[in-house]
């Protein structure tokens, strides 16, 4: 059986180093807001690239701080809109709705599943305050379009950067060549869920930004609004990394770029050995790093019955995402929308197992049970 992720021997990797960490924590008798998350929050500010890093709870989570902190600064007032991809994950829209926001979808581009900056501009309207970008299944979303409209508009850029620590902007053109993704905006959401490519033992996520004001802004919205201790001036909530999650994630964070590099080797088989018709990834040897394959997808009219083949030769896939945000049962007020190409990348997405375990035979013969389906009838 192949599994789609097998979390278990990643954790297994780095077993010793992961449990010594949690030990040292436990033993401590400090367990939140101390120097475990001091020193996770300064190695991975350095890491992405950004002055400031304030651990919370979740991704899902860092996202909402982003925008409550401008709520609160005034940058954005309730019912102001957020341009954000229509084929994200649920997290990015509830981030947005969460906060009395409205989200504003834009449809992707549908060979590279990242938003399509040609639609961007058309749906800017007065009460536009951000860009919401995501890098969808570890890629880069940015482009210049985005980052001029971004500043032609007086638009705050946000990026989701859940699914791509570690990837990098790639376009020796722009000023931003090479900078990692979460360092592109104005800020960024990372979330450490278990299953993402830095992953904690448990949910974690994190804020990255440049900009101080906002920083502080996030580390007392996640505080209560606590500043200093049982001072409140604005309602927060409590949404706090926690010392054994920041020790672990400190831990992993050494090998990220590395195992990355591991997931881009099994995407070149996949690359190579797929079938073109289903396979959208351009493996552009001079933009390798703009792509830290979180997901790899595929597309295939058959989707489902695909899945069933491979089900059946004991390989695990999934679906990312079989319903978009406009069409769950949670937003009947988007059901009358009509975004053609993120339904049918809903309907043909399937994806392949990738991670820093999996093996290359395990991914050839993948690619090669996938050129045994029919797949093209
Ligand atoms: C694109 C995207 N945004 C936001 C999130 C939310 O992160 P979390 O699960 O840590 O709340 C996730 C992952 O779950 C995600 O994939």
């Amino acid at each position: 059986m192949i599994h789609f992720l097998d979390i278990h021997a990643v954790t297994d990797s780095h077993a010793e180093e992961i449990e010594a960490a949690a030990l040292k924590v436990v033993r401590s008798g400090w367990y939140l807001r101390g120097k475990a998350t001091q020193e996770f929050e300064q190695a991975y500010a350095t890491f992405i690239g950004t002055s400031h890093c304030v651990g919370c709870a979740n991704g899902l989570d860092a996202l909402a701080l982003i925008l409550k902190g401008y709520l609160q600064l005034k940058v954005m007032e309730p019912g102001d809109e957020i341009i954000v991809p229509a084929n994200t994950f649920i997290a990015s829209v509830l981030s947005i709705t969460n906060c009395g926001l409205k989200p504003v979808f834009v449809e992707p581009d549908e060979k590279t599943q990242q938003i399509d900056e040609t639609l961007i501009e058309q749906a800017i309207t007065p009460h536009t305050r951000a860009i919401m970008i995501v890098h969808l299944y570890g890629r880069c979303a940015y482009t210049e379009a985005i980052g001029k409209l971004c500043k032609q508009y007086n638009l705050k850029l946000i990026e989701d950067n859940a699914q791509a620590h570690g990837c990098r902007y790639m376009n020796e053109s722009s000023p931003l060549h090479g900078k990692r993704t979460g360092s592109l905006g104005d800020a960024a959401g990372h979330s450490f869920y278990p299953g993402k490519n830095l992953g904690a033992l448990g949910d974690a996520g994190a804020v990255t930004t440049n900009d101080k004001n906002l920083a502080d802004t996030v580390r007392a919205i996640g505080n209560y609004g606590m500043e200093p201790k049982y001072y409140c001036h604005t309602q927060g909530v409590n949404s706090r990394i926690d010392e054994i999650q920041a020790a672990i994630l400190s831990v992993k964070l050494k090998y990220i770029d590395e195992e990355n590099e591991r997931r881009r080797q099994i995407a070149e088989i996949y690359h190579r050995n797929l079938p073109k018709g289903i396979c959208r990834m351009n493996f552009d040897g001079t933009k390798r790093q703009d792509n830290v394959f979180h997901i790899f997808p595929v597309f295939c009219k058959k989707r489902d019955e695909l899945q069933k083949f491979l089900a059946a030769k004991g390989i695990e896939t999934q679906i990312h995402y079989p319903v978009p945000p406009h069409k769950q049962q949670c937003f009947p007020q988007f059901h009358h929308l009509s975004l053609p190409i993120t339904e049918r990348l809903a309907q043909t997405e399937l994806s392949l197992p990738i991670s820093p375990v999996i093996t290359e035979n395990e991914a050839l013969f993948i690619a090669e049970a996938i050129n045994d389906f029919q797949w093209n009838d």
